[in-house]
């Protein structure tokens, strides 16, 4: 039997963790964070010191890497690797080196009954054929306010005003590069983020139901 694929797409800091992190405990599903990939990939570059712009170099180093961790880390959520990411995202070979990932972690998880893989094109281009698509919206004053609250909470040193300023600049690049560009995926389901967690929940579970 096929693997339950649920995916869920979304601008930046939408909250897509939080809904998938959700699912996966209460249904028992993997998640798989596409973004963390993106992340992971940025923080190689930056550390080789390999410019945004060197496809050449990028695409050298990438064809180096042996394993990539799918291991979340707090140095993986800095606004340089944020934009870093969000830069080479932009790249078809990126993007295909990503996909790839994500297909060979799901092959490899035969036994795992479903997945909740969150990101910007999982419902519209990687996984197409998924059983469920849900689309998160908030909008973006209140996704920055979020983002500035969780910083804060972790004790790190944040401005709204640049927030809200980074957040519409990665939602810009999202939603108008060429290569799978942000968009709400075919049969997928609006999720309304903008309230409590908990006025989201009851959108989830109702979707959730069959599963
Ligand atoms: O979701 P997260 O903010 O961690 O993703 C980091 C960056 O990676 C995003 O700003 C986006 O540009 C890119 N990304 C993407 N496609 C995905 C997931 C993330 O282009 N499926």
């Amino acid at each position: 039997m096929r693997n339950i694929i649920i995916t869920i797409d979304g601008p930046a800091a939408s909250g897509k963790e939080k809904i998938a992190k959700f699912i996966s405990r209460k249904w028992k599903f993997k998640h798989l964070d596409s973004g963390l990939l993106y992340r992971r990939l940025a923080l190689i570059l930056l550390k080789d010191e390999i410019n945004d712009r060197d496809l050449k170099k990028i695409k050298k180093r990438i064809e180096k890497i042996k394993k990539i961790s799918f291991q979340k880390s707090k140095k993986l959520r800095t606004q340089e690797i944020s934009q870093l990411a969000s830069k080479i995202a932009i790249h078809q070979f990126v993007r295909q080196y990503v996909n790839n990932l994500q297909y060979n972690f799901v092959n490899k998880h035969k036994k795992i009954r479903g997945f909740v893989i969150d990101g910007r094109d999982i419902g519209s281009v990687v996984f197409k054929k998924a059983d469920l698509k849900l689309y998160i919206e908030v909008n973006s004053e209140i996704r920055a306010k979020r983002r500035y609250k969780q910083l804060i909470d972790s004790g790190e040193k944040s401005i709204y005003r640049k927030i809200l300023k980074d957040i519409k600049l990665r939602d810009k690049k999202d939603k108008l590069r060429k290569n799978s560009p942000l968009v709400i995926p075919d049969e997928a389901h609006i999720i309304n983020n903008n309230y409590s967690f908990k006025n989201t929940i009851v959108q989830i579970n109702k979707l959730m139901e069959n599963f």
